[in-house]
């Protein structure tokens, strides 16, 4: 039953929207609603497509025990609805009255003691990255620092400034006004849930589906099997934001605590197909350090903070780098609908571009990634024009099982090089109880072009491909 409305804190004030009365579809960008009032246009669009973080806020959000996580997001890929029963906090809320005087909070302090901003378009969007950082009390190093920031551009101070004031506010954490609030923040939060769990709203000829359990999600599913399934929305926002694709049915399903189980399970490592690419990250460090080169080139941190693997496998797009790294970990998929569970390998689930073997009434609950034995080396890398924040041209992930210094086994799994990731089986065969040294890899260089025929495109010409597939190769032998 439609229950059309949403309630969440805007900075300190709780806000409701009433879709019956409101000029608000439930798929508006949260940057977009902001922007609509007067004192809450310190965010700013810059790109609308994840690209620049001139739109970057900050989520608080309900843990398991009683407090907040806060973490940033860009408002500009976020839908409106999604926000239930949830904090945000702009640039507007940082500050605070101190006897009628304004005081800015430290991270605002840092930017402007470090000169760290000149037109200011960017600061608001950077301010409040830095303000994540802060409230994740991590006391990060410059690393650190460098990934948090790898979604925020400024094309005018330099990132030095940014950086330091940065690491100087991050590690000389004091008590703010955040946490003077915090218990307040968690009452209203528990109190908007328990009143009202999901959301449907319906709004302009469009309907929204914020379930809180997998089985509602899967009933929506098997009633309306054309509904288009998002997690963390970065994929279908921007679809939405640049092709002005109007999506007539949302089922939204990030509140939905079945898909966000990370767990150890036999002999491998259980994913839940809703578990963002930064909880992976934070997962891989201990677990899955094969996973982790290609978890920290992926997009940005705002990005990673909602995108999830699930949606990554789901688009199967050619260029999707988590796609040949489950591939060379021979990883499994696990497909469920309100009455059955399948499993599929990766190759499997993946049909055609951008098509999956999923039936309408399916979701993905999750994907199991084996233990990786300690005579199974697994690479990945990625070729893209930046380092960070930039969709792969090709990518790589290999996985090879020695016995003495010769290939027992062998995965190759090529991102970029096909309508699809696609291995090298040609390749593959030629390494399969080769020595591997310089000299095999040399030669094997030569057979990439008889497993793939790449096509030119903005991203990249077919030869500056191949190139770059054996290159990547070589770089199997290298460190
Ligand atoms: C600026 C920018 C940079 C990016 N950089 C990278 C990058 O470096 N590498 C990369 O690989 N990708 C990148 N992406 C693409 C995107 O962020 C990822 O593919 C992301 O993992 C998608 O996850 P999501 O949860 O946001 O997907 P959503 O947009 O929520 O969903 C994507 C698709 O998956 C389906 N889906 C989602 N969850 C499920 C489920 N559980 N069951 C069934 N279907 C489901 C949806 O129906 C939809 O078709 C980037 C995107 C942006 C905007
Ligand atoms: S407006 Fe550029 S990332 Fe949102
Ligand atoms: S201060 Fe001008 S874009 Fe950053």
């Amino acid at each position: 039953m439609s229950n059309n409305r949403i309630k969440f804190i805007l900075n300190s004030t709780v806000k409701e929207v009433d879709f019956n009365t409101s000029n608000f579809r439930p798929s508006t960008t949260v940057l977009n609603y902001l922007r609509s009032f007067n004192d809450t246009k310190g965010v700013k669009e810059g790109c609308a497509e994840g690209d620049c973080g001139a739109c970057s806020i900050v989520i608080g959000e309900l843990t398991e025990n009683n407090s907040i996580r806060y973490y940033s997001v860009d408002s500009c890929l976020l839908f409106l609805a999604s926000i239930h029963g949830k904090q945000i906090i702009t640039i507007e809320g940082l500050e605070r009255k101190l006897e009628n005087r304004t005081v800015l909070h430290p991270v605002q302090q840092a930017l402007i003691d470090h000169f760290g901003s000149q037109c200011g378009f960017c600061t608001p969007g950077i301010v409040m990255s830095i303000f994540a950082l802060y409230k994740s009390n991590a006391y990060p190093n410059r690393n650190d620092v460098v990934q948090n920031l790898s979604g925020n551009l400024c094309r005018c101070t330099g990132y030095e400034p940014i950086l330091n004031a940065a690491l100087e506010v991050c590690s000389n954490l004091q008590p703010d006004h955040f946490d003077a609030n915090e218990k307040n923040v968690v009452k209203i939060l528990e109190e908007i849930k328990r009143k009202q769990a999901s959301v449907i709203a319906t709004a302009k000829s469009q309907v929204y589906h914020l379930p809180e359990t997998l089985q509602e999600a899967l009933e929506i599913k098997e009633s309306n099997p054309t509904v288009k399934v998002v997690n963390g929305a970065t994929d279908t926002a921007i679809r939405q934001n640049k092709f002005h694709e109007y999506i007539e049915e949302i089922l939204d399903i990030s509140n939905v605590s079945e898909v966000k189980l990370l767990s150890k399970q036999g002999n491998g490592f259980y994913i839940g197909a809703g578990v963002t690419i930064e909880a992976l990250k934070t997962f891989a460090k201990k677990n899955i350090p094969t996973i982790l080169p290609m978890l920290e080139v992926f997009a940005s941190h705002q990005i990673r903070n909602v995108a999830t693997i699930g949606g990554n496998l789901a688009t199967a797009s050619p260029i999707g780098d988590l796609i040949p790294l489950l591939m060379a970990h021979s990883a499994r998929v696990e497909l469920v609908s309100s009455n059955e569970s399948r499993w599929v390998e990766v190759q499997e689930f993946i049909t055609g571009y951008r098509k999956n073997c999923l039936k309408s009434n399916e979701l993905i609950k999750g994907i199991l990634i084996p233990k990786v034995d300690e005579n199974v080396t697994i690479k990945s890398e990625k070729v893209s024009t930046r380092h960070q924040l930039d969709i792969s041209t090709v990518s790589l992930s290999a996985r090879i099982e020695f016995e003495m210094e010769a290939v027992k086994s062998i995965i190759l799994a090529f991102g970029g090089m096909a309508e699809v990731p696609k291995r090298a089986l040609k390749t593959e065969a030629f390494l399969h109880g080769k020595t591997f040294n310089r000299e095999t890899i040399e030669k094997a260089m030569e057979k990439i072009s008889d497993d793939f025929t790449p096509i030119s495109d903005a991203r990249a010409s077919a030869e500056y491909r191949l190139v770059a597939a054996k290159n990547l190769l070589l770089k199997l032998i290298s460190g």
